[in-house]
Order: C-alpha cells, then structure tokens, then sequence
C-alpha cells in the first residue's frame, strides 16, 4: 500500500492515513538532505509540464524547484500559452503531454478537469489547486504542524477561521484522515455570498473521522470554536479567479472573523498562526490598496501582528510547499 508509483494525486481523500503520513516522512527526509546539501536527483531523465490557467507562486515555484533539485526537465505552461481548453479538449491535451512528459501538474478551475486530465494522460497527474480541493497545501500545512508538535498529531485541534474553499476543505479532508481535531469557525448563516462544507464532503470527512478519532465541528461562535485551539488557520475572504465583486458582501460577513491578537490569546499556549498564503494581512500590495480605498478596511482576514508575531508559522508552511510536492512527485514517479 505504501507503493504510489503511477498513483495520482488528485484529493487526499485517494489516500489513506498510512500512505499520508509515508509522504509526510518522505517530506521531512528531503527537508533534511536539502538542508544538509545533499544531491538527490533520483529522477533524472525525466520531464514533468506544469498547466497553470490562474497565477502562481509558491506552488510553481514548489514545483519547478522540487522536480529540478530531482533531476527532472520541467515545462511551464501560463494560461494563455496552451491550446487546452480553447482549441484542444481536455482529453486530447492529455493524451498528448503524456505521450512526452513522466507527470502533470495541473492548476486551475473544476476539480473535474484534473480528473478528466488523470483519467486520460497514462502518467501521474498532480493537483495543483482546483475550485474544490488545495491537497498539496494540506500537506505542507501538517508537515508544518508536525514539525511543531510532533509526528503524531492525534488530539491536535486545528480552527479554521473564515469561509471554507478549496484549502479549508483539504485541511478538513487530511484532519479527519489523520486524527486531528477540526473546527471550522465562521458566518454559519444561509445568506448570499456565505459558503460552508459541501454536505457530501462533511459527511464523507465525518465517516473517516469515525474511525480516526478525530471531531468535526463547525460553528459561528469564536469563543467555542477557539476552545483548545493548537493551529489557528485562515484564508483570504476572496479567493483567485472569484470576481471582486464579491468583496462588499464578504468584508460584512467575514469581519468578525478576522484572526486577531485577541483571538490567539484565547487558544491554547503554545498555539500556533497558520495561513497558507497570499495574504492580504495589511494593503501593501496592489488589490488589498484598492479594496482598503473602496470599503475603507486597513486589515482583512488577519491582523498584521498576528501575521508578524513569534506565533506565525506562515513562510514555514510555504517552504514546506517544496519539500511535501518532491515528495509526492518522488513517491508518483519512482
Ligand atoms: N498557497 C498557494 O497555493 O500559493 P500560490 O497561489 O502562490 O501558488
């Protein structure tokens, strides 16, 4: 079972505890021979391609730099430089980059079309963010966590604070896998411009916590849901390719939810700050300066001193983005 070779990686809900946390360790093994300057090109002479139809970072950059301290070729595809989509389906597009290239990472809209991706390539297929699920963040998330706490974090309870999308679903997916206590805190209300869990997913998660030990909870109450908090976590309130016109409604639902130094002081001691990046935890870059002129907010969905504090944990996270996605691309394509 700990064998993933041609396995894609496409929801953490394919996987099991076990294979999981084999990743986790993996992770933390090439953490440590790339701290150590260790060579580890284990699979040169390979080539993946990266299809990214939204912008990048960490997750590009996680890549190219993973598969490269591997040895492998990569090929960067932005969203206007492929024909998938606007003159090649899906399928076709998949048939032909896996007739060259060893995997594919795809970024983009529904989770549907990396499945559709995966179901047509014959290589490993890696989700790279889709509409539903962030699983290589989830990943990165609790590696940090682990490093934090240690390997296991059964009765570890991680908040997240705001809306739920496609991170705050992963995370939910990888707690209820691995024991993790999850609470979800924000707006519960059936109001427009409010989203909570998909009930098929929750009930799905509840199952695997049934199991796991882990609970799952949701609230609109943060002196609850702060309740033996370890890891605080939150997301941007308007996530990538969501229009800015729903900033007005989210800003109003999503204010008291803001991740705040009053808010960690109610965790547990030791409590960590969690985000998965980018933020918009002051305005000081060009669309948080125009949302702060618009609504007149200074601060979104945390506070710069939470953001700044000896409790943030948030570039660690975003180096263990490198780390857990050479382990998945190691494990996938050896
Ligand atoms: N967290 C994350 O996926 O970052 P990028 O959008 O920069 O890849």
């Amino acid at each position: 079972p700990l064998n993933l070779s041609g396995k894609n990686f496409l929801t953490l809900l394919d996987f099991t505890p076990e294979q999981i946390n084999y990743l986790l360790d993996l992770s933390r093994d090439f953490k440590n021979v790339k701290r150590a300057g260790t060579p580890h090109r284990y699979l040169e002479g390979k080539n993946i391609v990266l299809l990214f139809e939204k912008t990048s970072t960490r997750t590009r950059c996680a890549f190219e730099v993973g598969a490269m301290d591997l040895g492998m070729g990569v090929t960067y595809l932005d969203p206007g430089s492929s024909q998938m989509g606007k003159k090649e389906s899906i399928e076709d597009t998949a048939r032909v980059l896996g007739r060259m290239y060893d995997g594919i990472e795809y970024r983009g809209f529904e989770q549907s079309v990396v499945e559709d991706l995966a179901a047509n390539a014959g290589v490993p297929v890696w989700n790279g963010l889709t509409a539903q699920f962030h699983p290589t963040q989830a990943l990165a998330d609790i590696l940090t966590m682990r490093e934090e706490f240690g390997d296991d974090l059964r009765g570890r309870k991680l908040a997240f604070f705001g809306q739920v999308g496609n991170t705050a679903s992963s995370l939910l997916v990888i707690c209820a896998k691995l024991g993790i206590d999850f609470v979800q805190v924000g707006p519960q209300a059936d109001v427009p411009g409010n989203r909570t869990y998909r009930p098929e997913l929750w009930k799905a998660c509840q199952e695997l916590a049934a199991v796991s030990g882990a609970t799952l909870t949701m609230t609109d109450d943060i002196d609850e849901g702060i309740q033996g908090v370890d890891a605080v976590y939150t997301d941007v309130w308007v996530g990538m390719g969501q229009s800015a016109d729903l900033w007005c409604d989210r800003i109003a639902l999503l204010e008291p939810y803001r991740v705040t130094e009053e808010v960690m002081a109610k965790a547990n001691p030791g409590a960590i700050f969690m985000h998965c990046l980018p933020s918009f935890h002051d305005t000081n870059t060009t669309i948080g300066a125009e949302i702060a002129e618009q609504f007149g907010v200074t601060e979104m969905e945390v506070e710069d001193a939470v953001f700044e504090s000896e409790q943030s944990r948030v570039f660690q996270e975003a180096e263990n983005r490198m780390h857990t996605i050479k382990a998945v691309m190691y494990a996938t394509l050896r």
